[in-house]
């Protein structure tokens, strides 16, 4: 909280923090309060936990790593919506809190869907912490197969990445990324092959949107009078905070070091703020997670494509997969020990929904439960990272012979529960399947979404 408060005051010298009442942060109940933990699916990249190494014993034999891109600008429809509540705020006729005040100087500075320094940064910092993990299944002979979504921002991810691998290596390693897989046809890293998903998280952020935005709409027109902003101007200005501040970190950026945080950002409370990211958990949920209509199907081609690596055999999957690149070794080796694939959010998220990681019962529209694991701001920032690990072990526990082949995962480095193949809950064999039981799950990808892929085409 200290970094974050610290941050946002400094950053705005301009502004006489005397002028401003320090309501905006300070909440007793919430001391570990993070400004940049609060945007979902716009915060940057952080490590939820510290990476566990496998129990005494385990070997890990192969990884596999899916990863969204880093921090970018805003979209064109998002772009759209943002610009239409600062256009409102700086058409008023004169601002009655000084919060307002650089918006009598401020250009709006941000480019379009483009990958942004802080984007590029961490993921070549993915890339660097990817080799130290497992150098030692680095050889001349078998460095990273890595693949890439088409669009910009998704390929200059995988390339930041590959350069962090390499730097860490001392250039020893430099893996190129071997296939660039076309949005314009069966991509399994992308959720652009079903006609009839249609987005349909629309009306749940909006009936939660109804909720929250109200007092913040009467608040920020009484700052501006004349203004007239209304709900969803509100949502464009919360995004903007992040947007901003994600863009406005310079290349050599410190990692260690506060954010430059948009000015965008303390006209908000932290309670407003954490509205904000449950509206981009509804989003994500009621999308491709697990209330979204034919959202987990997109998730199948990507879930066989991983189920064929971990058992070095033919990718069996009638859903999103393109046969001509996974039937040659050239584009769908199955002898490398580190995979990489660089994605989307949603497609991500459909993964998840594939796998049956973070069953969450249905979201409330209205009242967001404050204990839920379906939490965007930790699950689905910019550069998320699920890796599934294949474990060989030669171990007892308790006397018992427990030798035996496994998988785990980890999503921003949290050990996941693997409930559903029989994992332990607690210790050192947290979160390990056995391996046969982990396939015997997938039973969903295994049989091309049990019908739902046909719904794409009905
Ligand atoms: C994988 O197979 C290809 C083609 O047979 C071969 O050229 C390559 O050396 C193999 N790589 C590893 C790591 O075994
Ligand atoms: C990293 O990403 C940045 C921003 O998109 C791009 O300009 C740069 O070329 C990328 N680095 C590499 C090594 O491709
Ligand atoms: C890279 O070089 C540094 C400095 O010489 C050395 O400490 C480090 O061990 C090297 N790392 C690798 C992976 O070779
Ligand atoms: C499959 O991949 C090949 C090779 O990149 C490409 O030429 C072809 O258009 C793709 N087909 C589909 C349906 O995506
Ligand atoms: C692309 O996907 C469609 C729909 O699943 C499938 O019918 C077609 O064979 C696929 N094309 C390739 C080249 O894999």
């Amino acid at each position: 909280m200290v970094r974050a408060f610290a941050a946002l005051w400094a950053a705005f010298s301009s502004v006489s923090i005397s002028n401003l009442v320090p309501w905006a942060f300070v909440s007793p109940a919430h001391d570990t309060f993070e400004l940049e933990k609060s945007w979902g699916v716009y915060s940057p990249f952080h490590a939820v936990e510290e990476y566990i190494p496998p129990p005494a014993g385990c070997q890990i034999s192969q990884v596999n790593i899916i990863h969204r891109h880093g921090a970018r600008f805003p979209s064109e429809s998002q772009t759209e919506d943002i610009l239409s509540g600062v256009n409102k705020l700086q058409s008023a006729e004169r601002y009655t809190d000084s919060r307002l005040d650089f918006l009598n100087t401020f250009v709006y500075p941000l480019g379009e869907n483009l990958l942004v320094p802080l984007g590029a940064m961490q993921s070549f910092e993915s890339g660097e912490t990817a080799f130290h993990r497992y150098s030692s299944l680095v050889t001349p002979d078998d460095i990273p197969f890595v693949r890439a979504s088409s669009m910009s921002r998704v390929v200059e991810t995988s390339k930041n990445w590959t350069a962090g691998f390499a730097a860490a290596s001392n250039h020893s390693y430099y893996p190129p990324l071997s296939v660039i897989i076309s949005e314009e046809g069966n991509d399994t890293l992308q959720d652009n092959n079903c006609p009839t998903l249609v987005p349909s998280s629309h009306k749940e952020m909006t009936q939660w949107l109804d909720v929250y935005g109200p007092p913040i709409t009467a608040r920020l027109n009484s700052w501006a009078p004349g203004a007239n902003l209304d709900n969803k101007d509100i949502h464009g200005l919360l995004m903007l905070c992040a947007f901003h501040t994600v863009a406005s970190v310079p290349y050599g950026y410190d990692p260690g070091s506060p954010l430059p945080f948009s000015p965008f950002c303390p006209l908000f409370t932290q309670a407003e703020f954490e509205s904000f990211a449950y509206s981009s958990d509804l989003d994500r949920y009621y999308s491709t997670g697990p209330g979204g209509h034919l959202g987990r199907v997109q998730g199948v081609g990507y879930t066989n494509e991983l189920l064929a690596r971990l058992t070095a055999s033919p990718v069996v999957d009638h859903t999103s997969t393109n046969t001509t690149l996974d039937s040659d070794p050239d584009t769908f080796p199955l002898n490398r020990t580190i995979y990489a694939d660089f994605t989307h959010d949603a497609p991500l998220m459909a993964v998840f929904n594939t796998l049956g990681l973070f069953p969450t019962p249905k979201l409330n529209t209205r009242q967001p439960k404050s204990n839920r694991i379906w939490q965007t701001s930790n699950i689905m920032t910019f550069s998320s990272r699920m890796v599934v690990e294949k474990l060989v072990c030669d171990a007892t526990v308790r006397g018992r012979d427990v030798s035996d082949t496994y998988v785990r995962i980890m999503v921003n480095e949290v050990v996941q529960p693997l409930a559903f193949c029989g994992a332990q809950k607690n210790g050192p064999w947290r979160g390990l399947c056995q391996f046969d039981a982990f396939l015997e799950s997938q039973a969903y990808a295994r049989h091309d979404g049990n019908g739902d892929w046909e719904k794409c085409f009905a």
